[in-house]
């Protein structure tokens, strides 16, 4: 079986989006018709993205920064919305991988540079991103791999309650067993 997805006259964020998976799903949102904005920290690495899609004839935006600085992730948001004039969807991808060492061996230092990005960097872009889909009401789709899996669930029950559409991608999270027993409050989906 072959899915197709048309993002035909839609907007996407991708952070993240220089290499790996974020660049994969920048292509991916390109190819099907959307316009994207890339955001990075290597702003060298994610200009070559950029260029890469805009010379394949894609509608692309590279706007480099640091997901942990608020005053980025907001301006980020504002620009993709000045730029194509909406926002649909967003893949807020951007992390680091904790270094594979024992706790005991863990620096403060990394631990909360590690939570700058992976939790609140997350919480940060979803924040600035859902104001404007807020804004717009229109029917709108975020995800994010990881960390802030507990964020996007709770807002996932809000807007779900708003007729808006969100998914989760959690790996190491998925629907198993013992999922009932974990809810904490209360509903089914
Ligand atoms: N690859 C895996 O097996 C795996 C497993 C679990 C989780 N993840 C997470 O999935 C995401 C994508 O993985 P990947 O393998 O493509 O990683 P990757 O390192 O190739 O891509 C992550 C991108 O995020 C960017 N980035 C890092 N910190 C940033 C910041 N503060 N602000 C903006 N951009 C920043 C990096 O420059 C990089 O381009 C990452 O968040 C990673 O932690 C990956």
């Amino acid at each position: 079986m072959t899915i197709t997805y048309d993002f035909s006259g839609q907007v996407a964020l991708v952070t993240g989006a220089a290499s790996g998976m974020g660049l994969a799903a920048a292509r991916a949102f390109a190819n099907a018709g959307a316009a994207v904005a890339l955001a990075d920290i290597r702003a060298d690495v994610l200009d070559a993205a950029t260029q890469e899609l805009a010379a394949a004839g894609h509608r692309v935006i590279g706007l480099a920064g640091d997901i942990s600085d608020e005053a980025y992730v907001k301006s980020l948001v504002e620009k993709t919305v000045k730029t194509f004039g909406r926002l649909d969807a967003a893949f807020n991808n951007a992390g680091i991988q904790s270094p594979a060492v024992e706790t005991a061996d863990v620096s403060s230092e990394v631990f909360d540079r590690i939570n700058a990005i992976n939790l609140r960097g997350v919480w940060l872009c979803m924040k600035y991103e859902l104001i404007q889909m807020r804004k717009a009401m229109v029917r709108s789709s975020t995800t994010r791999l990881s960390a802030a899996w507990s964020v996007c669930r709770v807002e996932r029950l809000t807007l779900a309650r708003r007729g808006s559409r969100k998914r989760d991608n959690a790996p190491g999270c998925h629907r198993h067993g013992g999922w009932q027993e974990r809810r904490v409050d209360g509903e089914s989906d």
